[in-house]
């Protein structure tokens, strides 16, 4: 006897889109084909619905210090949060700072996510590279967090890795199975340009914008894709948002060199026309938004592949944070300067649906690319594959049901983010999930989360080295 059976709907995975059956036992996907409702103790009919491995978020910063801010939610309102947004396991960073163990920084974080309703991950932080610090990869490696984030930018606030600490971990990355995640802007740029901007006592949201121009991104993503082609190691840049980038990408794919390139939906739908706005620091993020014309540029690179993952860089800041260092004029209003404002904004539970309404049902790219893009592709990069990312026997059931004729306007009323704004506000999408099922248990179900306080488990991961050693996520 099965204990879920999800019936007539279409299965999907990166490659296909199959009419079947699904049947759950014990948290596992058992079997997948044709059966009777008698054969299972509960039936949920999919007809005409999509049924899609669970979205994977392997990019959000919730609970975490950054720039005088925390973050509106707790690791259980996040995960609730998610599950509306149909993703059933997500990955944050630890706070890591000078002189700090990047993997007792780890364990740290794993403890604080163990209130998650949706399984997780961690992954270690990287700002300096003494022998000590570098010998932990290999512990962090086999502790199960082989993902590593490092900036490119943020050396006032004391974050920031230099090109030899790069070069470090890039090396000891390789040597044991580990995968360094990059943010990509040139500091040199961005602070010169920030510089400026304080002595010409123009902190404007729109100079914002200006001071950390494409090219300081492009300039931090060759740089670092070089240093990675010559220490042959893999990397993943994250939070892509340009054409240049993404042609220094196509260049290392020609080698087949593995470089993992993310993007979030913030950059296919919000532009950085929002800086002319008052309340521009609303969306001050890092990189910054940019034109409609890069947004082509990133569902290019979606279409043709240059892109393998989306991640939504979920900061969920209310506006008593984001506002929380400005200054008002007597006419209280709030004096612009961005070197103020924390950088991030919120997005987890809105990747999924932008990307089928946006994506799919305006005919830019397949239901099944969604799946790459969201689930599977993630699930293999970042080493929890075919645990996550797929609808498979064997498999977590972890799975999306999605109703591609479901309109929803997004508002701060219908997202479960807890705070007071949403940036899409008013924004009509097409494509929605309509229950989200974890380990078998139905999370949501008709709007309602049903889920547990601490019913995710943390997921140990390993990277296939067939992906650290060649582009290749088939
Ligand atoms: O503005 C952003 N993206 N804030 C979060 C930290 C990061 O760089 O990913
Ligand atoms: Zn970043
Ligand atoms: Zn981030």
């Amino acid at each position: 006897m099965f204990d879920l059976l999800i019936k007539n709907g279409k299965v999907v995975s990166p490659s296909a889109t199959i009419e079947c059956d699904v049947a759950v036992k014990n948290g596992k996907i058992a079997a997948m084909g044709q059966f009777d409702d008698s054969e299972a103790v509960k039936v949920i009919d999919a007809d005409g619905k999509y049924v899609m491995p669970g979205a994977v978020e392997a990019h959000m910063h919730c609970m975490a210090p950054f720039q005088g801010c925390f973050g509106a939610n707790d690791f259980y309102q996040q995960s609730v949060s998610a599950a509306f947004g149909g993703v059933t396991t997500f990955m944050d960073f630890a706070n890591v700072f000078k002189g700090k163990s990047v993997f007792e920084a780890v364990k740290e974080r794993r403890n604080e996510m163990e209130m998650s309703a949706i399984d997780f991950s961690v992954h270690g932080k990287f700002v300096e590279s003494p022998p000590e610090i570098i010998a932990e990869i290999d512990k962090l490696v086999e502790y199960g967090c082989p993902t590593f984030k490092m900036f490119m930018t943020y050396k006032k606030e004391g974050v920031m890795s230099d090109d030899e600490t790069l070069i470090k971990v890039f090396t000891k990355a390789k040597e044991v199975g580990g995968l360094p995640m990059l943010h990509c802007e040139d500091n040199a740029i961005a602070e010169t340009n920030i510089d400026k901007c304080k002595e010409n006592n123009n902190l404007s949201w729109v100079n914002f914008s200006k001071s950390k121009p494409a090219i300081c991104e492009t300039s931090a993503f060759a740089k670092a894709c070089y240093l990675a082609e010559y220490v042959g190691s893999a990397i993943l840049v994250v939070h892509t948002t340009n054409g240049d980038a993404l042609d220094i990408a196509r260049r290392a794919h020609a080698k087949r060199l593995p470089i993992y390139v993310e993007s979030g939906p913030h950059y296919l739908t919000l532009f950085d026309d929002n800086y002319e706005k008052e309340d521009g620091y609303l969306y001050v993020c890092s990189p910054p938004l940019r034109t409609p014309e890069d947004a082509e540029e990133i569902w290019k690179g979606l279409v043709d592949g240059t892109i393998v993952l989306t991640g939504s860089d979920d900061c969920t800041y209310d506006v008593d944070e984001k506002s929380m260092f400005l200054e008002k004029d007597s006419e209280g209003k709030i004096i612009q300067d961005f070197t103020k404002v924390v950088n991030g904004m919120s997005g987890i539970e809105i990747r999924l649906p932008i990307l089928l309404s946006e994506g799919v049902n305006k005919n830019r790219i397949s239901i099944n690319k969604v799946c790459a893009l969201t689930s599977t592709n993630i699930a293999k990069v970042y080493g929890c594959y075919p645990q996550k990312g797929v609808v498979a026997p064997g498999s977590d059931a972890d799975i999306v049901i999605v109703d591609m004729e479901k309109k929803v306007t997004l508002s701060k009323d219908v997202l479960h983010n807890n705070i007071s704004y949403c940036l899409h506000e008013g924004m009509e999408v097409k494509g929605y999930p309509v229950m989200t099922i974890s380990k078998g248990n139905i999370i949501i179900e008709n709007g309602e989360f049903k889920g547990e306080r601490g019913a995710g488990k943390f997921i140990p991961r390993k990277i296939d080295p067939a992906y650290l050693e060649k582009f290749d996520l088939n």
